[in-house]
């Protein structure tokens, strides 16, 4: 049964331990209680916001609506054969949590994604990435409900129409769809591992790892985020605030005339793609700090709240940031978090 919680605080919801509240929150447990919500009149009356684990979410004020939380849990083998397995996790299961399972299963596909805060469900919006691999690749399928109508939906790889930091749940879907639970597909044996990230090869290298396992390839991740992603813990920030950009291959090489150390990537479509770290480093912008926010001193893309900064200090520093960037070198940032 789900109970309807008034002016709910967000503090400990959010990773930029931003304060803000919400007029009315609902936990979702069970399905049961996803059935109950479907009809509940709350949810024809209200605007509504879907939470995770509030590690890509900026509120700059409170929300004047329902938050639904997926508090669902759960993680289960669908279908396996000697060589693959279908594992569906539900949305409210914490992401990281996950891998570990997956590694200690011997199940290969998520291990470069360690570490990622957050939960399940969200992992599909903007379809997770780090260090070479991306989740599109072992998604399955993705489950839920649209709760404009009411109805239950699976999606198809194919049908989350995913990009970099993009999916089908960011436009048609976008806001209405409640993911119940995701379904991957990993490998039990012959594991693909991606070691093509740089820092991934120092490590193994420094270790004197040859032939890495699962665990190696986490465990490597894991101190090379340790090392330079701040501890929400500690620090309140949400990770890269911007998407980094892709420009045309002109537009690249004209900045590398001024700029002959450019970090540069191959994107989709014969884009490239331009570390929107670099770009921030390059204003001057990185170490920076104003009142109680600022930029991370160790990567620029990382905006920090160092304690009392509010949502609107966050979106104001990071406004000057994009304006900057878009003086000095043309380019518009967009933000990857979202902001409510
Ligand atoms: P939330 O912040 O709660 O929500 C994010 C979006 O998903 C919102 O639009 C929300 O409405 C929606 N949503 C959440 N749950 C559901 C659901 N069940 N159904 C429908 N919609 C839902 N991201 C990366 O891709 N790669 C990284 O390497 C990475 N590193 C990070 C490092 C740090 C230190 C931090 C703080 C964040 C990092 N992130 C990274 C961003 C973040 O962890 C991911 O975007 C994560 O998937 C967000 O999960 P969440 O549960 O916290 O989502
Ligand atoms: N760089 C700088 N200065 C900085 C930061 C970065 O010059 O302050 C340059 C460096 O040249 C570095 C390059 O940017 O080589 C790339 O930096 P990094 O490897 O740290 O990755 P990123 O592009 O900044 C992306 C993702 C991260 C993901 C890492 C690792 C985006 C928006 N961000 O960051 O995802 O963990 O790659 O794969 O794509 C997130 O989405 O929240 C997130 C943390």
């Amino acid at each position: 049964m789900i109970t309807v919680e008034e002016h709910a605080p967000l503090r400990d919801l959010n990773t930029f331990g931003i304060p803000a509240f919400a007029r009315y929150l609902v936990t979702i447990r069970t399905m049961d209680d996803l059935e109950e919500l479907i009809h509940h009149p709350i949810l024809r009356d209200h605007r509504y916001l879907i939470l995770g684990g509030g590690s890509n979410i900026l509120f700059t004020k409170d929300f004047d609506g329902l938050v639904i939380k997926s508090d669902l849990n759960g993680i289960e083998v669908q279908e396996q054969s000697d060589d693959m397995v279908n594992v569906r996790a539900s949305s409210g299961e914490n992401w990281h949590r996950l891998v570990l399972h997956c590694i200690d299963h011997n199940w290969g596909g998520i291990e470069n994604l360690s570490l990622i805060p957050g939960t399940v469900g969200a992992a599909p919006i903007q379809n997770i990435g780090a260090y070479g691999v991306e989740v599109r690749q072992v998604i399955h399928s993705v489950e839920g409900v649209d709760l404009s109508t009411g109805s239950h939906r699976v999606l198809t790889l194919e049908e989350c129409q995913f990009g970099y930091r993009d999916s089908i749940f960011k436009h048609a879907l976008s806001k209405i769809f409640f993911i119940s639970s995701i379904t991957l597909r990993l490998t039990r044996k012959n594991h693909r591992l991606d070691t093509t990230y740089g820092a991934i090869r120092e490590v193994l290298e420094r270790k004197k790892i040859s032939s890495p396992t699962l665990r190696d390839i986490s465990d490597a991740v894991i101190e090379i985020r340790q090392s330079k992603l701040p501890d929400p813990a500690v620090i309140g920030n949400a990770g890269s605030f911007f998407k980094n950009p892709t420009v045309a291959g002109e537009v690249a090489e004209s900045i590398r005339k001024e700029y002959p150390k450019i970090p540069t990537y191959p994107a989709d479509h014969q884009q490239i793609k331009i570390p929107a770290g670099w770009l921030i480093e390059q204003c001057g912008w990185k170490g920076k700090t104003i009142g109680q926010v600022g930029v991370h001193p160790q990567q620029a893309l990382v905006l920090v709240n160092y304690g009392n900064g509010t949502g609107e200090e966050i979106l104001s520093l990071s406004k000057q940031i994009q304006e900057s960037v878009r003086e000095k070198f043309g380019i518009k940032l967009m933000s990857e978090v979202n902001i409510i």
